[in-house]
């Protein structure tokens, strides 16, 4: 019962927070930066902390200068920041850290091919989303390198994605899916030991105590985990497997490519992309009390075509920033 309720908050949230954008404009009037630009004593403040989060260094001497007689503005010092060398490896560090090794990784597999594509979209300025829709993926050289020979879908289609969390039916996959890429958790039940219920999908859809979980229309393990029925253990593509349909909220598709496009246009998606940078940057998840902020963050982050630069740059010089 605390598990349902628990769900139910968060997709309330979800909602919340994915309330439709109106409006174009990015009106000057909410500016974040627009109500610091006047202070230079509280510029200086934010400017510190940007430097420490954004390049894990102090700020330069004769930037402080600059802030302090107005001359640089937050705005440009965001820039300064968000092209240079130092914020190149502090962001792969934030992507790195998303993808850890677990008990079933290979040692062979290529732990950081996630991180590199997420990398890789963020420093060219791509539509974020690629980061689930890709039909590349980015060797260690940097480079992009297109996948013809199989279905690909950005991270989803890596080999660390799709060996390092299987369990069976790749419910655990599933899971790690949901948390990660919408948001969404549930707690998977601690089965007694000698437990005899059916973990088939048609037991588990027919026991009452696991369908709720399980076969639930918009968020449902086991109709999750088929996008990606056609793998094996070891994360490679079954010889002659045609994906079964599968669905994730309340959209169907057939394998990782649909499960890409479907989750990428959610708002579910967006909202974990705006906590995704707001964590590392404020050191906590938003809270539910952020609606509006959230709203301000995705729309500017929606208007730029989803680059994730922009969004960055507005959470650093946002009000909230500097005073957290
Ligand atoms: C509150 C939601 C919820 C309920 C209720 C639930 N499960 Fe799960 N179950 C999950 C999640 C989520 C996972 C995926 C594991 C993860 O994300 O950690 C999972 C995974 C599983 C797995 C795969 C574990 C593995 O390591 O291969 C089995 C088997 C399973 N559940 C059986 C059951 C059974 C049997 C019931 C009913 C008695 C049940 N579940 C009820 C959420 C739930």
């Amino acid at each position: 019962m605390r598990i349902q309720s628990a769900i139910t908050s968060l997709l309330a949230l979800g909602a919340c927070m994915g309330s439709p954008e109106v409006g174009t404009g990015m009106g000057s009037g909410s500016s974040p930066s627009g109500a610091t630009q006047t202070n230079p004593v509280s510029d200086l403040v934010c400017a510190r902390k940007m430097a420490l989060d954004l390049t894990h260094d102090s700020i330069a001497a004769e930037d402080i200068a600059k802030v302090e007689r107005g001359e640089l503005s937050l705005d440009k010092l965001a820039d300064q920041y968000l092209a240079s060398p130092q914020f190149e490896a502090v962001s792969f560090d934030w992507m790195r850290s998303e993808f850890p090794p677990t008990a079933l990784t290979n040692e062979m597999t290529d732990i950081e091919e996630p991180a590199r594509i997420m990398h890789h979209v963020l420093m060219q300025d791509r539509d974020w989303r690629e980061i689930l829709t890709a039909t590349y993926t980015v060797d260690a050289m940097g480079a992009e390198v297109p996948i013809a020979d199989r279905p690909a879908a950005g991270i989803i289609s890596t080999k660390y994605s799709l060996q390092s969390t299987v369990g069976s039916y790749r419910r655990n996959w599933a899971g790690r899916f949901e948390r990660q890429f919408a948001g969404i958790t549930l707690v998977a039940v601690t089965l007694p030991p000698g437990d005899m219920s059916d973990v088939s999908p048609d037991g588990l859809a027919s026991n009452p105590n696991c369908a709720g979980c399980h076969v639930h229309p918009t968020y449902g393990i086991d109709p999750l985990a088929k996008f990606a029925e056609c793998y094996d253990d070891d994360g490679a593509r079954k010889a002659g497997c045609v994906d079964p349909e599968a669905s994730f909220l309340l959209q169907t598709g057939n394998g990782l490519a649909d499960l890409g496009r479907i989750a990428a246009h959610t708002n579910e998606f967006k909202s974990q992309s705006v906590n995704f940078f707001f964590k590392r940057l404020f050191g906590r998840d938003l809270a539910k009390q952020e609606g509006a902020f959230y709203t301000e963050a995705a729309k500017s982050f929606t208007a730029s075509g989803f680059k994730a630069r922009t969004l960055i740059k507005f959470l650093v010089t946002s009000e909230g920033y500097c005073a957290r």
